[in-house]
C-alpha cells in the first residue's frame, strides 16, 4: 500500500500535500472506518472496539499501565493529569510553548506552579532538573513536553524520568507529537502519565485523545480533592474496567479510525513503523541542510517529527509558508514569537517519500526566487 497524501480514493481531498504539525493526512483505509453507520457506546459492537482499541495501545507503548480513550483533544488529558495527580504543587518543565501551556493549565486550575524555563532552543537537562527538585521537595508531580513541536525539539525522556523517579514524584508526560512515531517505553522509564491526541502521529482526524495511566498515579487521583468529573480519572478507571467504555458518549469514528491506525502499524511492525519515521526525518533534514538551511534546536536534540528550520535572512518563515503552499505543500508557520525567522515541515501521518522529494523540489525554488 502506498503512502500518499492526496488519494482518489478520499472525497474532498485537498489538491495539497500535507506537511503539517497536527491534523496531518490520514490513510484512505483509516478515513472509510469513519463513513460506517454508529452503533450504541453500551453495545457489544462498541465494547468489542473499545477492548481491541486500548489493547493494541496497550502493545504500542509496551505497558501494563491502564489506558484511557478521552473524548476530547489531548490538552484536555493535560488538564486531567494536573487535576488528578496535583492537589497543591507542581513543577513544569519549560523549553517551548506547549510546556508553557502545561504551566498554564497547572495555574488555571489554581495549583502552585514551580518552573524549570530554558533558553530557547535548549532541551531541559538532568542536572537542571534535579537541581530544581532539590530546591522544591514539596511538588507533588512533574510535567514533560516529550516532543516540544513550538520548536522541533525532542527532550531526553528517559535522562529525565530517572531524575523525577529518583525524587520519587509522579512523571506526567505530554507526548501528544511524539507517541506512535517515537519509541516511549512507559513502564521502564516509569511515567505515570502520557497522553497522546489522535491527529499528530496516529494519523487519524482530532477529536480523540488517549493516556496511560499507572497505578500510583490512580491512587494519588483517590486522594486528590476536586478533581472535578469530566477528566476524573477514577471515572476513566471504573467504566473502562467495568463496562468497556467510557462514562460519556465517545467519539467512536475516530476510536474505530484509530483502531484501524494501529493495526496497520502492527502488520508493519512497531519497529518499521519508528524506522520509517526516521528515515523519514533523515531525508527531510539532509535535503534542507543541502539547500543551505539549518534547524533551529541545539544539535543532537532535533524532533524526529517536526523540523523547526531558521528561516534564511532574506526571506520570511511567513513567505515560504505562504509560497510554499502556492507550490501544493502546507507546510506549518513558526510558532509564537519565532513565526518570522522560522517555519516547520511536519513528518506525521500519511507521508510518502517521493513527497517528500517535490516538497524539498519545491522549496529549493522558492528559495531561489526569493533570494
Ligand atoms: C506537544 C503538544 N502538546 C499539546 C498539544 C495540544 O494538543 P491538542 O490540540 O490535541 O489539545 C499539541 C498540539 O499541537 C502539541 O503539539
Amino acid at each position: 500500500m502506498p503512502l500518499v497524501i492526496y488519494d482518489t480514493r478520499i472525497k474532498g481531498a485537498l489538491n495539497l500535500k500535507l506537511f503539517s504539525v497536527g491534523p496531518v493526512a490520514c490513510r484512505p483505509e483509516v478515513l472509510e472506518e469513519m463513513s460506517k453507520q454508529m452503533f450504541s457506546h453500551r453495545s457489544e459492537e462498541y465494547k468489542k472496539l473499545h477492548r481491541e482499541t486500548v489493547n493494541r495501545l496497550k502493545e504500542l507503548l509496551e505497558t501494563k499501565n491502564k489506558v484511557f480513550l478521552f473524548p476530547s483533544s489531548g490538552s484536555g488529558i493535560m488538564e486531567s493529569s494536573v487535576r488528578n495527580c496535583v492537589e497543591k504543587k507542581m513543577l513544569c518543565c519549560i523549553n517551548g510553548n506547549f510546556g508553557r501551556r502545561y504551566a498554564d493549565v497547572g495555574a488555571a486550575n489554581g495549583k502552585i506552579v514551580e518552573r524549570v524555563e530554558m533558553e530557547p532552543g535548549k532541551p531541559i537537562t538532568p542536572e537542571i532538573l534535579d537541581e530544581k527538585l532539590r530546591s522544591n521537595p514539596d511538588v507533588e508531580a512533574v510535567s514533560i513536553t516529550y516532543n516540544e513541536t513550538s520548536i522541533g525539539l525532542l527532550n531526553p525522556l528517559q535522562e529525565l524520568a530517572e531524575v523525577v523517579k529518583n525524587h520519587g514524584k509522579l512523571l506526567l508526560v505530554d507526548a501528544v507529537s511524539a507517541m506512535g512515531g517515537v519509541e516511549i517505553m512507559i513502564d521502564d522509564w516509569s511515567i505515570d502519565v502520557c497522553f497522546a491526541s489522535s491527529q499528530k502521529c496516529f494519523g487519524v482526524p482530532p477529536g480523540l485523545a488517549v493516556a496511560s495511566v499507572s497505578e500510583e498515579a490512580l491512587e494519588k487521583s483517590k486522594q486528590v480533592t476536586e478533581r472535578g468529573w469530566y477528566f476524573d480519572l477514577q471515572l476513566y478507571e471504573y467504566y473502562d474496567r467495568e463496562k468497556d467504555s467510557t462514562a460519556m458518549t465517545p467519539p467512536i469514528p475516530q476510536i474505530s479510525a484509530l483502531n484501524k491506525s494501529l493495526e496497520l502499524m502492527e502488520e508493519d511492525g512497531k519497529k518499521s513503523q519508528f524506522e520509517l519515521y526516521s528515515k523519514r526525518n533523515d531525508k527531510i533534514i539532509s535535503g534542507i541542510k543541502k539547500l543551505g538551511l539549518s534547524t533551529f534546536p541545539e544539535e543532537g536534540y532535533e524532533s524526529p517529527t517536526v523540523a523547526c528550520i531558521n528561516a534564511p535572512e532574506k526571506i520570511s518563515g511567513v513567505k515560504i509558508y505562504e509560497k510554499m503552499r502556492e507550490k501544493g505543500f502546507e507546510l506549518a508557520l513558526g510558532y509564537g514569537q519565532l513565526k518570522k525567522t522560522t517555519f516547520r515541515i511536519g513528518n506525521m501521518g500519511y507521508i510518502r517519500f517521493e513527497d517528500i522529494d517535490s516538497m524539498l523540489q519545491a522549496l529549493g525554488e522558492v528559495l531561489s526566487e526569493n533570494s
